[in-house]
């Protein structure tokens, strides 16, 4: 069992350029219901009082990160992130040990600035579970759709089955120093990691799922806004 002493770190990558969305600025700052997207983000990340400190990973250049209004959150630090969201990440893990003093058993939680709409109470189910386990998790949906594998002409090849797959979702919660090793080896053997979990799967540990409600969307297509305002409404 799991002692609760160990300390939880939000990672929040925030270093993308956005540039599907054609909006001229990245999507973490697009307005969202009179806020930018990432204020609704970090205001469900602080909302849970055992998360110790949120570090948001920016590009260099990012004057758009001090006039959100989470930026001058007490628990909210910002460091400059990466080329790929997996080098945010991994700046991150490294601006909590060496500006923060976090150790390899702390707990990292990672979550995108662009998906607003985590609900507090998947957040927080999946604090409970990884703290009461001791072992590292993800939230996910079920795929509900029927899934198609194409080829190159987009010509349907096969059916697949769906039976046992989710869709992974953030926030994905893992202890410090087994992550940051597992992305490491991904990095060093140009190993492209599309989320934490899979960097952990391939060195072997394992991962749970922690099922969440599908309105957790990554804001990646111009009327996902339309959307995630619609879910913010509600
Ligand atoms: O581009 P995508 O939608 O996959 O980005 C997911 C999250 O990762 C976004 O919050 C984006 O800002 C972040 N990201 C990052 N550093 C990068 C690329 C993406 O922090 N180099």
């Amino acid at each position: 069992m799991q002692s609760i002493a160990n300390q939880i770190w939000a990672i929040v990558p925030a270093a993308g350029s956005g540039r599907r969305m054609n909006a001229g600025q990245p999507k973490q700052y697009l307005p969202l219901r009179g806020r930018a997207v990432i204020d609704h983000t970090l205001e469900v990340i602080l909302s849970e009082p055992r998360v110790d400190k949120v570090l948001v990973g920016i590009r260099q250049e990012d004057p758009e990160w001090s006039q959100s209004l989470s930026s001058g959150h007490l628990r909210v630090s910002s460091y400059v992130g990466g080329a790929e969201r997996v080098n945010t990440v991994l700046n991150g893990i490294k601006a909590v040990t060496t500006e923060f003093n976090g150790v390899s058993d702390d707990w990292i939680l990672v979550h995108d600035a662009v998906r607003p709409c985590l609900k507090n109470s998947d957040l927080t189910s999946l604090i409970k579970f990884c703290l009461h386990s001791g072992e590292g998790a993800i939230l996910g949906t079920t795929v509900v759709d029927t899934i198609k594998r194409v080829d190159a002409q987009s010509t349907v090849v096969k059916t697949e089955s769906r039976e046992g797959l989710w869709r992974a979702l953030t926030p994905q919660m893992f202890r410090l120093g087994a992550l940051r090793d597992a992305l490491e080896f991904c990095v060093k053997n140009e190993i492209e990691c599309t989320d934490e979990a899979q960097a952990m799967e391939l060195s072997g540990y394992t991962v749970s799922m922690v099922s969440a409600d599908s309105s957790n969307i990554k804001i990646t297509h111009p009327g996902d806004l339309a959307l995630a305002d619609f879910y913010l409404s509600k």
